[in-house]
């Protein structure tokens, strides 16, 4: 949902065009007869508005391709009746509210696979072309800048699995044995819907899925209704504040659900698949703790629910979906609380830095992983104190120290190389000595004001390190060049901490 100026002057253009179009019959006057002269003869129709193709790229500096320009999606309708589980064959009608931010005499959408229907655009028919990822949409008639339209477009088929180009594994729609899952960071969503596929469009969302019986559909935000149609049922979330589109996730299986709430009055709904072992939910038991924690850390919890969704099938990662983390069997060790209650604790900071505040560009993600690796710190700090927290930073200093070759310093990720290690322990180590630099009082008010300033919305390292100079009143300039840009990992000598 980003915000564009206003051109007062179009505006009233457009309302005057308007104002003629919509005129009812009704209202035409019929009373005053003007006797005709020369010049009213020639149609006063007004000078047509110029309109461009939207850009096929939002200006990612990672991934030029990725989102567009020309407009700001406001709410992503996505209607999905998904035919056979085992092959996720769906049929879908993905409606979206948008609004022009330039004159529009085409847009483009990313979104990869499936046969295209048809294509609508304020309810009349529009012709598209496809190229990769890009699908360009021209309307009967332009868009005008500042106007709301909706586009809906019905398509069929299975997403085709794709392989990111920033990590090398499959990404979006995934179907297995089970059932299905979606973990899209940070290019996969236009794998099962049309969208604008960057985080800084971010809009409010509707799921209304519908799987045969007796699979079941857990998504982001809150489920309103299903309905049983008898050999099928539909499930309807909705979801509360804008998210981002790689947040987006739709998950198909069977599952055993636990719901609970945070002393705080957090509520949290967790899914498991039915398949895995009973105590797959120990290192889950902390999750309100853990809730009220971080919202005393770093701000008020930003969304209307929270909880996790464990799938019986290695992914080898998990993924922060807005309210709803998703994770892979092998990220969970019920055997191993201690342990994996860090990814949890990983997941559950993202929902405030990531899902919250998220990246105004790729090359931001430092400020996502980073601030989610330190929270693993700051929660071991809560349950096992400071010296706990120190031997923590240690050891990721010394595990950074001896691999640093295979990571890249935080502020500078190659693209096809986006969640290398360098952007999760470096650069968490980064803000434990921006910590020891500016006194753990001055830290955490920094953290809470770069949250509360950018809550809902986007932000890019600049804005991060404006925040931090001007709470700490420091130049700490040298500071984050040294630890975010330097291809040689900065000492932390509080704690004896050096490369040699
Ligand atoms: N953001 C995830 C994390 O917290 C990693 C995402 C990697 N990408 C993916 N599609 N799984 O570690
Ligand atoms: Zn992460």
């Amino acid at each position: 949902m980003r915000l564009r100026k206003f051109n007062v002057l179009i505006i009233v253009v457009l309302m005057m065009i308007s104002c003629v179009q919509v005129l009812p019959p009704t209202l035409t006057p019929t009373t005053t007869v003007v006797p005709p002269t020369k010049t009213a003869t020639v149609s006063p129709t007004p000078p047509p508005v110029e309109a461009d193709a939207g850009a096929a790229g939002i200006g990612d500096s990672l991934y030029p391709g990725l989102g567009n320009g020309g407009y700001d999606v406001q709410h992503y309708t996505l209607d999905l009746t998904v035919n056979d589980v085992s092959t996720s064959n769906l049929d879908g009608i993905t409606t979206i509210e948008a609004r022009a931010t330039e004159n529009l005499s085409s847009f483009n959408l990313d979104f990869i696979g499936f046969k295209i229907d048809t294509i609508v655009v304020n309810g009349e028919s529009a012709t598209f072309g496809r190229d990769g990822q890009e699908l360009t949409i021209t309307p009967s008639t332009p868009l005008a800048k500042n106007q709301p339209f909706t586009v809906e477009v019905k398509y069929q088929g299975s997403p085709e699995s794709t392989s990111s180009t920033a990590i090398p594994i499959q990404i979006g729609w995934i179907s297995f044995s089970q059932g299905s899952f979606v973990m899209s960071e940070p290019d996969g969503a236009a794998d099962f819907y049309p969208v604008n596929d960057h985080p800084l469009d971010k809009a409010t969302y509707t799921f209304r899925v519908t799987v045969p019986k007796p699979f079941e559909v857990a998504a982001n935000g809150l489920l309103k209704e299903s309905d049983d149609h008898g050999t099928t049922t539909t499930y309807l979330f909705e979801t509360r504040d804008p998210m981002a589109s790689y947040l987006a996730t739709i998950d198909i299986g069977d599952f055993n659900t636990e719901t609970m709430e945070s002393a705080r009055g957090i509520p949290i709904r967790n899914y498991y698949a039915a398949t895995l072992p009973k105590d797959v939910n120990k290192p889950f038991a902390r999750q309100g703790e853990m809730l009220d924690y971080f919202s005393s850390t770093f701000g008020p919890y930003p969304f209307e629910v929270y909880g996790a969704l464990v799938l019986n099938v290695q992914v080898g990662t998990a993924l922060e979906n807005q309210t709803m983390s998703v994770f892979g069997n092998d990220m969970i060790d019920p055997q191993n609380v201690k342990e994996t209650e860090l990814t949890v604790a990983h997941e559950m900071a993202h929902q405030w830095f990531g899902d919250s505040v998220s990246v105004a560009d790729w090359s931001d993600i430092w400020l996502n992983e980073s601030f989610a690796t330190y929270s693993e710190g700051l929660w071991i700090e809560h349950t096992d104190g400071r010296k706990a927290l120190d031997e923590w930073i240690k050891n990721v200093y010394g595990f950074v120290r001896e691999n640093q070759g295979r990571m890249s310093p935080p502020g500078k990720p190659p693209a096809d190389d986006l969640f290398n290690a360098g952007v999760y322990y470096w650069g968490a180590l980064g803000l434990h000595a921006l910590r020891l630099e500016v006194g753990d009082e001055t830290f955490f008010k920094i953290l809470q004001s770069y949250y509360k300033q950018y809550a809902g919305g986007n932000a890019g390292t600049a804005d991060f390190i404006a925040v931090a100079e001007k709470v700490s009143g420091k130049d700490l300039g040298a500071f984050f060049d040294s630890w975010l840009y330097s291809d040689t990992l900065a000492p932390i000598p509080e704690l004896g901490l050096r490369t040699k």
